[in-house]
């Protein structure tokens, strides 16, 4: 299978950063959002990062000028037909996600690759939503996505190893690692990751700590690059709400239950760096 075009829908945090690692490894890559404002903002915030490897020496000017110039936004589902490859990086609601395979699947070529960016959601039932079981995959980028070495690689129940082959050709022309996950609620990153910091949250609900003593603690304490509710805010707290609800329902074990202040979190729109607050305060 060969790519050479891929489609990237959702130009937020995660899907500007998919754009920004595809184009500076020589992919053509089409990027479109139901958002015409983050559409307009994604290649000036992909020019900055990418502007932090060249400050550093490891991209040179030119090398980000091929690669800017290779990323086309466009408002149209559609346009999206004519790639090879097309990574979902789209809210984490499954029915948002269903509505755009519904929308992307008359348009592609029968033997394009449908993959999704979810942190949680069920591949298998994705695919099944689909026209291409076979050829849909679990594509899991880490946050940031131009910094994180892995990509988690999770295979639907119906899933070819064409497929895999495939996409674990694209991580390793990224410069990136895969790692293989069945899926389960969470995959692996997840399972392991979102409860510990859901259990932050409770430390924090339950006043054993406060919000810089937690995360001070997992930082000189376990060596942890960002303290856990540091890294909520990296993540998004409403991200981490729903895969604790995806872990909570889909393993049936209380020990997923999401924090209630986690919750109320959610519910107040501190939702972390995005909206300007989360645990910390961002304005
Ligand atoms: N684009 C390009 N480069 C970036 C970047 C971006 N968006 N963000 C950071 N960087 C670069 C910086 O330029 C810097 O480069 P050098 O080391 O070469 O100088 C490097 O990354 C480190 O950045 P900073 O110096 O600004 O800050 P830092 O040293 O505190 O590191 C961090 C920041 C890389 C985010 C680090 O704190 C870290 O690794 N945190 C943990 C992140 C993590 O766990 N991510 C996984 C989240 S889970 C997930 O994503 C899955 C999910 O589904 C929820």
């Amino acid at each position: 299978m060969d790519i050479a075009r891929i489609g990237v829908v959702g130009a937020g945090q995660m899907g500007g950063g998919i754009a920004h690692v595809c184009a500076l490894a020589g992919y053509e890559v089409l990027l479109t959002d139901v958002s015409r404002d983050a559409l307009a903002a994604a290649p000036g915030a992909i020019g900055r990062d990418i502007g932090r490897q060249v400050a550093k020496g490891a991209v040179t000017e030119a090398r980000k000028a091929e690669a800017l110039a290779r990323v086309t936004t466009t408002p149209e589902l559609r346009d999206l037909g004519a790639c090879d490859l097309v990574i979902e990086a789209a809210t984490e609601r499954e029915d948002v996600k269903a509505a755009i395979f519904e929308g992307l699947v008359p348009h592609l070529a029968p033997g394009a690759i449908l993959a999704s960016n979810t942190s949680s959601i069920s591949i298998t039932r994705l695919a099944s939503r689909t026209d291409r079981p076979g050829r849909f995959m679990g594509f899991h980028f880490m946050n940031p996505v131009p910094v994180m070495q892995l990509v988690e690689l999770i295979r639907g129940i119906a899933t070819t190893q064409e497929t895999f082959d495939a996409c674990a050709g694209v991580v390793e022309r990224l410069g990136k690692t895969h790692s293989a996950a069945e899926d389960f609620p969470g995959f692996i990153v997840n399972r392991v990751l979102v409860p510990m910091i859901n259990e932050a949250a409770y430390v924090l609900h339950e006043g054993v700590g406060t919000v810089r003593s937690i995360d001070a603690s997992m930082k000189l304490g376990a060596n942890h690059p960002m303290g856990p509710l540091e890294l909520a805010d990296l993540i998004g707290l409403d991200t981490c709400l729903a895969i604790m609800e995806v872990l909570h329902e889909g393993l049936g074990d209380t020990k997923y239950r999401p924090c209630p202040l986690l919750r109320k979190y959610v519910e107040a729109g501190w939702l972390g760096r995005k909206a300007g607050r989360g645990f910390y305060d961002h304005r």
